[in-house]
């Protein structure tokens, strides 16, 4: 049987350069980055002569949207690399943060704090045989996460390095955060993640290297030399981007770190003013499980006028004593902290979640006819 000749429709979609796509220049691995051809550094494509009246408007509405849609994520992008770049020369430039065991803001004494209260506490053995060298990379991930971002360095790895770290985090020292949307690593992570699937494919090294392998490709190179060209490339540009955040990183540590001060002493009594009356408020200010606040005269910190049974009155500090956020007045018989999820005691005091070690500071309160004074600092 005769075999009948077929058309062949030409293959619109088969190319040897193909169109630029979102996230094309991005590095998912070293092996997309070569592949991506669209380039992010390139303008956006020229525009043709813009139609009048109303075909007109409509095609410049269009273009200002495809320019806004290419740049959506650039401020988020931003946002991260300063951020995680500076929170890891603020660790390294931290007298505490690898201070050790005796300082309650120690990565340390963080790190045992968190254990009991995370569902990953079983994995946190070897960050407290070794804290200072799970401190540094902490540290030194985040200031490499950070650059990553803000150059747009092989960018899908390190918006999944700045999501790894987050994910940590919220595991460890922000789970219990309650409600959970006051907690900052949750959103974090959520930020990482629009980067891992976007990627950085403009105003970026990625898209660089993306522009140039198209116009390798343009040039007659074969797809292997192109490949092989870009993954050499994007490795310079990472050891020298890296190099660059260690020596920051090193003169950081080395030149900006203050020696450790002393832990701070428990803060004094509250003390008013000579002949001035100590604070006080009203019997019927507290209710049973509730709070009246006063104010230190001498630091002008808020204490708490608890009433955790009926006839049982205390003044608890109102600064955690994690980082000193500002607790939340009593509810249900404890003090939560927002900053990063930990729970106080309303009678006593005590940490019942951390990553806070050290109790709440507690005063003594007087019961005077209708007033209820504030007394001295009893722990
Ligand atoms: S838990 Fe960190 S400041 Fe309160």
């Amino acid at each position: 049987m005769p075999i009948e000749p077929v058309a062949v429709r030409p293959r619109t979609g088969a190319r040897t350069e193909r169109e630029p796509m979102e996230g094309d220049a991005m590095m998912e691995g070293t092996r997309d980055s070569v592949e991506a051809a669209g380039s992010g550094s390139e303008p956006p494509p020229v525009a043709g002569p813009v139609p009048p009246g109303k075909a007109g408007r409509a095609e410049r509405a269009g273009r200002r949207k495809a320019f806004a849609g290419r740049f959506a994520l650039l401020p988020l992008r931003l946002f991260l690399g300063v951020t995680f770049s500076y929170a890891g020369l603020d660790k390294l430039a931290d007298s505490h943060f690898l201070a050790g065991a005796g300082d309650p803001q120690s990565f340390y004494a963080q790190t045992v704090a968190a254990k009991p209260h995370s569902p990953v506490g079983w994995a946190l053995a070897p960050a407290l045989h070794a804290p200072t060298f799970f401190g540094l990379l902490i540290a030194f991930g985040e200031l490499a996460v950070g650059l990553g971002i803000l150059f747009g360095l092989w960018g899908r790895i390190a918006a999944l390095g700045g999501a790894v770290l987050s994910l940590t985090l919220f595991l460890t020292v922000s789970f219990n955060v309650s409600p959970y949307y006051l907690g900052n690593d949750l959103p974090y992570l959520m930020a990482w993640t629009a980067l891992v699937l976007a990627g950085t494919p403009y105003l970026s090294v990625d898209g660089l290297l993306a522009s140039r392998a198209a116009r390798d490709r343009r040039h007659g190179l074969t797809e292997e030399a192109v490949r092989r060209r870009t993954v050499l490339d994007g490795s310079i540009a990472a050891v020298a981007l890296g190099g660059a955040g260690l020596l920051v990183g090193s003169l950081t540590a080395t030149f900006i770190r203050k020696k450790p001060k002393p832990v701070a002493a428990a803060p004094a009594a509250p003390q008013p003013a000579s002949g001035a009356a100590a604070p006080s408020v009203a019997v019927a200010a507290v209710p049973v499980g509730g709070s009246a606040t006063v104010t230190d005269p001498g630091s002008g910190d808020a204490i708490y006028i608890v009433q955790p049974k009926a006839g049982q009155y205390c003044g608890l500090s109102s600064i955690c004593t994690h980082a000193g956020c500002t607790v939340n007045p009593p509810k249900n018989g404890q003090l939560s902290c927002p900053c990063h999820g930990s729970v106080f005691d309303a009678a006593t005091g005590a940490v019942l979640t951390g990553p806070a070690v050290k109790p709440l500071p507690k005063y003594t309160v007087t019961k005077a006819g209708d007033r209820l004074d504030l007394g001295p600092l009893q722990s």
